[in-house]
């Protein structure tokens, strides 16, 4: 409402987020967070035994993670910031002003990793030298893996906030909003999952890797499946951990963001595929483990795990976005950017009055249509599209069929969008507004304008909201905005 709206209709906005977002995250757990520490040891594993092709296979492992994480996993993450405060500025803006000091703190950070990555890799050569320079060279990579490990205990603690602040809701301190309740078994998940598909990932290259020396394969092949096999049962230890903490309210979502509302049924299906993919992993790991000249697993079976957990990773993230609603930041924020605490002045004195951007303040006859297309993209667009991702038409015809939509009825359902439907948000506006809304959801049906930047942002700065400044209730002033 106090920010212009980006809006992609055949895509849907969140898509934008997802696509960047998971593509960040596959990059950063396995070739960053997990990968260094692994190709340290593999170093070491060099160093100790005496056998400079692990060195060799170390170094060029760390040359695949070093080209992708500075360029598309560095450029991803840049994205993810860029693509979250185009879809959701006031989520953001929010975000910033609890965590603003890590925020900061989490830029040196990641400059820093970013120095000693470029020492850790452009070193290398020099490291075989002597003894004492390798030892120094593992040293660093000691270093950088614990530098790369501090980005995530940082930006972890920021997802977690977003689904459960705890008790930052009632003392609103940097500390509160940092260790929230689910924070301590997110890092723990996500840094024992990250070390369990580094394992994976080196266990897929080393088929390409050791192509031509079959021994150091089945060594490497092993190694690598022992340590993803150390990380896997405390990688499910954290998971379940994890999950008790998810509020009761989120878990009943679960259905629903694993497959979709028509294939919520499915969802049981779906996690048997995802648990049967698991135990492939374990049994791949196992004979991994156990490799030896008389008992090999296959190079192309060798890529099986480190794709099913891509895949897990993927469905995870997803699964987390959605599980949040109706909530952007829980019981805080709603997905649609309006704060809780604004509903009931929103609602009194209607969503238009308040709105920073729109062509529309007061709804006339004239302009009903109007307003309901920007109403429809303040309220609605965070999650709808009309023709694509979460089409609006494809629900309003699964509800109410061929025949001509009733602007009543929908104007009905408007009232009840929370109760029928636990993840949406309420509607935030008033009697008048869910009828212009109605009223723009009906024409829809043969036709009608796309929601979009046209409505809301472009040249369209609305005369500033009336405010009675001797309202106590007046706390909603958006050119005054303040967070308790
Ligand atoms: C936080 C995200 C979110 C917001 C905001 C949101 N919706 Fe939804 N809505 C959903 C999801 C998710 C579904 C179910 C999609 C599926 O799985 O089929 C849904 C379903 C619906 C349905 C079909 C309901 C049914 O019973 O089948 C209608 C109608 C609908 N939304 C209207 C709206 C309107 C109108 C707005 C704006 C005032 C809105 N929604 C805002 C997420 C949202």
């Amino acid at each position: 409402m106090e920010f212009p709206l980006f809006h992609l209709d055949f895509l849907n906005n969140r898509i934008l987020i997802a696509v960047i977002a998971i593509l960040h995250v596959l990059i950063n757990h396995p070739l960053a967070v997990g990968g260094i520490p692994l190709v340290t040891l593999l170093e070491w594993q060099g160093s100790r035994s005496g056998d400079a092709r692990w060195d060799e296979l170390a170094q060029r492992i760390m040359k695949t993670f070093f080209l992708i994480t500075t360029t598309v996993g560095a450029l991803t993450g840049v994205g993810i910031w860029f693509s979250t405060s185009l879809v959701n500025p006031v989520a953001i803006g929010s975000l910033i002003r609890v965590f603003f000091w890590a925020w900061f703190t989490e830029w040196l950070v990641f400059v820093t990793e970013v120095a000693l990555i470029m020492v850790y890799f452009l070193s290398w050569k020099r490291s075989l030298e002597s003894p004492e320079a390798k030892k120094r060279h593992i040293r660093w990579g000691i270093i950088l893996s614990i530098a790369s490990w501090i980005t995530m205990v940082l930006i972890v603690a920021i997802l977690s906030f977003m689904m459960d602040p705890g008790n930052w809701m009632s003392q609103h301190t940097l500390v509160n909003g940092f260790f929230n309740p689910i924070y301590a078994p997110q890092l723990a998940f996500r840094t024992t999952l990250a070390m369990l598909m580094a394992g994976t990932v080196v266990l897929s290259l080393t088929g390409w890797f050791c192509r031509r020396d079959e021994d150091l394969r089945l060594k490497a092949v092993s190694l690598v499946s022992r340590w993803s096999l150390i990380w896997l049962p405390l990688c499910a230890i954290a998971s379940y951990w994890y999950w008790q903490r998810v509020p009761g309210a989120m878990r009943a979502n679960l259905a629903t963001a694993v497959a979709t509302q028509a294939f919520s049924n499915w969802h049981e299906a779906m996690l048997l595929i995802m648990i049967t993919g698991l135990g492939i992993v374990l049994l791949l790991l196992t004979a991994g483990a156990m490799t030896s000249p008389g008992f090999r697993v296959p190079r192309y079976a060798a890529v099986v795990p480190a794709l099913v957990l891509a895949g897990c990773l993927g469905s995870f993230e997803r699964v987390r976005e959605f599980i949040r609603k109706p909530y952007a930041i829980g019981q805080y924020m709603y997905s649609n950017g309006i704060r809780v605490q604004e509903y009931p002045l929103l609602q009194r004195d209607g969503l238009l009055a308040h709105a920073t951007y729109t062509p529309v303040r007061e709804i006339t006859s004239e302009n009903e249509l109007q307003a309901g297309q920007t109403l429809f993209t303040l309220t609605c667009t965070r999650c709808h599209t009309v023709n694509g991702v979460n089409s609006i038409r494809v629900q309003l015809n699964r509800m109410y069929g061929k025949q001509p939509w009733e602007k009543d009825k929908i104007a009905q359902f408007i009232s009840t969008l929370h109760t029928s439907r636990s993840y949406m948000p309420p509607f935030p506006g008033n009697a008048r507004e869910r009828q212009a809304l109605a009223a723009y959801l009906v024409s829809l049906q043969t036709g009608g304008q796309l929601p979009g930047a046209q409505s809301v942002g472009i040249g369209q700065l609305a005369a500033p909201p009336a405010y009675d400044l001797n309202d106590p209730d007046a706390t909603s002033d958006p050119t005054q905005e303040r967070i308790p």
